[in-house]
Formats: C-alpha cells, sequence, structure tokens
C-alpha cells in the first residue's frame, strides 16, 4: 500500500467523524470511498491532508509516518481536490493553475507542467485568460482537477467530483479521471455519490456508515452485497431528514 490510515479516528469536538476507520491504497489504483451523508468520508480525506484533527490512529504514506503541515503533504505527492470545487473565481483560469505549485520556483517545471495540463484539459487552454467566474460547473471541476494535477502528485484526492453536474459533464469528469490515471499513472482515492459512475472505474471501494468501515472490496463483491442499500435506505441522515 502507498497509502494506508490504520485505525483512524477523527474528532470535531464532542463529535466521532470517524471511528478506526482502516484503508489504503495501491500505486496506480483508483479506489472509491462511498457511504450516505454525514458517513465521514470528506473526513477521511481531510485526515490524509492533515486538515483535522486525528485523535487516534496512523496515516502512512510509502512506509512513513504522514505527519505534517498540509502544504507539505502536497510536496510529499498527494494533492486535495475538495468538495464543490473551490476555484478561486477572480483569478484566470491559468492563474487558477498556478496556485496548484505556488510552492515550485523551477519556471520551467511549472510551465511544463501547465503544457501537460492544459493538453489534457484543451478547455483550459482555450479559456485560458478568461476569469474562472465566467466558466461552467463542469468546466470548473476540470480546472479544480487541473490545478490538483499541477502539484505533479503521485496520489489524487478527490471529493465528489461530479456533485451537482449535469450527466453528460458527469461522463466526462469519469473520463478525465480515468484518463489521469491510465497515462499518468495517478493513484486516485475518490469519494463519489455516483455508484455506477464511479465502481467502473475503480480497483476496490470502501463503504462508511456513521464513520465506520462497514465494507470493503471490489466493485462486484459492493453491487453483489446488500450494504449500499443498507446504509444509503436503511438510516436517514439529519440532513436528509430535514430536506
Ligand atoms: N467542522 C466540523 N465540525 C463539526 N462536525 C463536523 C465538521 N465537519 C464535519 N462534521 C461532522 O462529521 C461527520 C462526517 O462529516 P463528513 O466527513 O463531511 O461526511 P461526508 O463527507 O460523508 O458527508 C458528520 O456528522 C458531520 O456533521
Ligand atoms: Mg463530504
Amino acid at each position: 500500500m502507498d497509502l494506508q490510515l490504520v485505525d483512524v479516528s477523527v474528532g470535531y469536538g464532542a463529535v466521532r467523524a470517524l471511528d478506526e476507520v482502516t484503508l489504503g491504497i495501491g500505486k496506480g489504483e483508483v479506489v472509491a470511498v462511498m457511504g450516505p451523508n454525514g458517513a465521514g468520508k470528506s473526513t477521511v480525506l481531510k485526515a490524509v491532508m492533515g486538515l483535522v484533527p486525528v485523535v487516534a490512529g496512523h496515516v502512512y504514506w510509502r512506509q512513513g509516518l504522514l505527519v505534517a503541515a498540509t502544504h507539505e503533504i502536497v510536496k510529499k505527492g498527494i494533492a486535495f481536490v475538495p468538495q464543490g470545487r473551490r476555484v478561486f473565481t477572480h483569478l484566470t483560469i491559468r492563474e487558477n493553475l498556478e496556485m496548484g505549485c505556488l510552492y515550485l520556483a523551477d519556471r520551467e517545471e511549472k510551465e511544463r507542467r501547465m503544457d501537460s495540463v492544459m493538453e489534457l484539459f484543451p478547455i483550459l487552454y482555450e479559456k485560458r485568460r478568461d476569469l474562472a467566474s465566467q466558466m461552467s460547473g463542469g468546466q470548473q471541476q476540470m480546472l479544480a482537477l487541473g490545478r490538483g494535477l499541477m502539484a505533479d502528485p503521485e496520489l489524487l484526492l478527490l471529493d465528489e467530483p461530479t456533485l451537482g453536474l449535469a450527466p453528460i459533464v458527469v461522463k466526462e469528469v469519469f473520463q478525465k479521471v480515468a484518463e489521469i490515471n491510465e497515462n499518468l499513472n495517478t493513484s486516485i482515492l475518490v469519494v463519489e455519490h455516483n455508484i455506477k459512475g464511479v465502481l467502473s472505474l475503480t480497483d476496490r471501494a470502501s463503504v462508511l456508515d456513521k464513520g465506520k468501515v462497514v465494507h470493503h472490496g471490489s466493485p462486484q463483491s459492493i453491487l453483489e452485497t446488500d450494504i449500499l442499500t443498507e446504509v444509503f435506505l436503511g438510516r436517514v441522515s439529519p440532513e436528509e431528514e430535514e430536506a
């Protein structure tokens, strides 16, 4: 395993968001994290990035213990594309991409990465001088992915990359994710609510419910059991109750 969480617990004050979560991803793999709202999926990714208090357990990256400030973790080869895209709307596409490797002093290397990202996403090249606010949701997601790739990561953490996008755009995002994995051999740990779409991409998946891993296995094993029905339909999360 390249990245390994072992018995990781995360607490937001009194709220135990993750309870002894163990999961891992090997080099070049695509692994999905699934589960209902509030299950702790985003918290898994944030725990890796050092963005939430890990109160017990350990995160390992290539055999070593991963304990560092978030920007150091990015330098170690892990990039995070958060939920909701979070592009800088008042900056141009090019400037947004530059934000992905601010720490990098080597201008040539920066340009090389910029070229390779724009080659992968022609729309970003086409609109490179436009403000991000002028882009559609799907284009902003491509920009968020591109910004993640500017760190030249070995592992990309993606949080709900297709949320709120039209079906045709969802397909496009999944295609790009597959392309990144195949062409760049980037490992991808992805949180997704689109079960069918994501299971077609992944080698393995973990299902979370209330901060615990309740199933782990191949896409086939997940579809064959009732686990998703149980966690998605069996218990209604508070957020859904309010809706
Ligand atoms: N900043 C926070 N402060 C307090 N509780 C939080 C915070 N962020 C998330 N939580 C809680 O932690 C749990 C897991 O959240 P999250 O990882 O965002 O779930 P998911 O991504 O699966 O929807 C939820 O119960 C949520 O309400
Ligand atoms: Mg989330």
